[in-house]
């Protein structure tokens, strides 16, 4: 990898993507600098092998981090007028501060410890680069976990530039670290924007952001989708890991922090039970909180009845409840005549899209007082003196206030490296100009990766159980309309 830019002089990304192979040309806000020469050469072939083989079959039906534990407020010029240089005098990178590499390895190194998949990759790999002579550029939250996808993916053969989709989300001194190893980069949808040439040279982009997902298929069907697109964001081992089992993880985790309140007992209301809503649902029941839910969709309000939730509109809890969660992505679900009848203290929060699912901007009226009590945590004051606990100004909570555990991290990492060496290996044909879902037996690969962590122990069919079926004995073992 060569180095890194985190886009850290207040630009934002929408979306979290990778882009095999490299663009040769170099706009003014993503800098290739000195040292792209050998980035920008021709991929070769050379050095691809069983890995991508034996992870791949063809398939055509087929969002994370915390934010950084260094004290960001020290310095605030700006890294694009900083002369910075790492260790071997290389300056190619921006970055907050050069200095802070060897925390941020230390960190990079705590995060592999709970990548277990990835580093399998790196393992098993070993002789075999399955991404010789890809060039990628990744745009994606900039921590310790993206860090070890990244030089995952040098390990198995490509050279890297990255850049930070999200300011707030970067973890500096994981940026210095990476920079520190002349590891890193550049982003990707502003090739579409601004380059659209280069998609000649470009092999295939993988997305894993809701909103780069969208973009990428309102792309597909103007026609104007250059290049095939990975999908990974409604892979099953995202959805079902990232969504469910990190909000599961990560909704006390934020909550805590921010509030310090005890919700043994306390009466929640969480709005929407999708994967996200059912992960915050079943953490606030296990810590004894009462919990109500609502929804639109009767399969999954039945879901929630059966799991022993009671199902109720939004208006009838609304003067009760002592926490609401937003878990739709959906919009102003939570709207300022709710707000205005919460009781005092209530606290209010989200967990699902952007800042759109509670009304915050209804709240800047000059009636209402704004207090910032601590980081990340706002009393908004009506003239009767009653006030509301806003987290996160509405923003994701677990992203904004607490840590998303690692090992989750990993499987959608794992997920995708794999699509990256499925998309680079892929015989010409394979994929065309369109969006595809991972191919199931990847998916599988992916869970079965990460199996030996929990030292579980997975049956093998039988030859007569496997005919019996109808399956191959190594998997898919699910149709892809399969549920989970
Ligand atoms: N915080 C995180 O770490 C995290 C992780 C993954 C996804 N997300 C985001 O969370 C959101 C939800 O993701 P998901 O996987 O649960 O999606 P989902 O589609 O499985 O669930 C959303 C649910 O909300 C319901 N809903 C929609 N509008 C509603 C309304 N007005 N009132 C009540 N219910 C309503 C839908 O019927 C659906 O069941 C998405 O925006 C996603 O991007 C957040």
């Amino acid at each position: 990898m060569k180095s890194i830019e985190a886009a850290q002089n207040g630009d934002t990304f929408n979306a979290d993507g990778t882009v095999m192979e490299a663009p040769r040309t170099v706009k003014k806000q993503i800098q290739f600098a000195d040292q792209k020469q050998e980035f920008n050469k021709r991929p070769t072939k050379i050095g691809r092998r069983s890995l991508s083989r034996s992870i791949s079959q063809s398939s055509t039906d087929s969002y994370s981090s915390a934010a950084s534990y260094t004290d960001s407020s020290d310095d605030e010029t700006s890294p694009r007028d900083k002369q910075q240089k790492n260790s071997k005098a290389s300056s190619d990178f921006c970055i907050k501060n050069i200095k802070q590499a060897d925390f941020g390895r230390r960190e990079i190194e705590i995060a592999e410890q709970e990548m277990p998949a990835l580093m399998a990759l790196r393992k098993r790999a070993q002789g075999e680069k399955p991404l010789a002579g890809a060039k990628i550029v990744g745009c994606t939250h900039i921590t310790a976990q993206t860090a070890v996808l990244m030089e995952t993916l040098a390990a198995l053969g490509a050279q890297c530039r990255w850049a930070a989709c999200n300011i707030y989300s970067t973890q500096n001194e994981v940026a210095a670290a990476l920079a520190e190893n002349d590891d890193g980069g550049d982003l990707t949808h502003w090739i579409y924007k601004k380059y659209p040439n280069m998609f000649k040279k470009i092999k295939g982009i993988v997305e894993e952001s809701v909103t780069g997902v969208h973009r990428l298929y309102q792309l597909s069907k103007a026609g104007k989708l250059c290049v095939p697109a990975m999908n990974v964001n409604d892979s099953v081992t995202k959805q079902k890991f990232d969504n469910l089992y990190c909000c599961r993880e990560s909704i006390l985790d934020g909550l805590k922090r921010t509030t310090d309140v005890m919700f043994g007992g306390k009466q929640v209301v969480v709005c929407g039970y999708g994967e996200v809503g059912k992960g915050c649902c079943a953490a606030l029941k296990a810590m004894g909180s009462i919990v109500y839910v609502t929804e639109i969709d009767p399969i999954c309000a039945l879901q929630a009845c059966m799991d022993g939730f009671r199902l109720v509109k939004l208006n009838e809890v609304i003067r009760q409840v002592d926490v609401v969660i937003t878990c739709t992505g959906n919009k102003n679900v939570v709207t300022r005549e709710h707000l205005d009848r919460m009781k005092n203290g209530c606290i209010v929060c989200n967990m699902g899209h952007s800042n759109t699912e509670i009304d915050v901007a209804s709240l800047r009226t000059p009636e209402l007082t704004w207090e910032r009590v601590r980081s990340q945590v706002d009393h908004v004051i009506w003239p009767d003196g009653k006030r509301i606990v806003l987290l996160a100004e509405g923003r994701l909570l677990n992203l904004s206030c607490s840590t998303v555990p690692t090992f989750v991290l990993s499987i959608t990492a794992t997920t995708q490296a794999l699509a990256m060496i499925e998309l680079y290996n892929a015989p010409e044909g394979r994929y065309k100009q369109d969006v595809y879902l991972l191919p199931k037996k990847m998916d599988e690969y992916v869970a079965s990766l990460h199996l030996p962590t929990f030292d579980a122990h997975l049956t093998e069919l039988s030859d007569e159980q496997a005919k019996y079926l109808g399956l191959n004995k190594n998997g898919p073992f699910k149709p892809n309309y399969y549920r989970y």
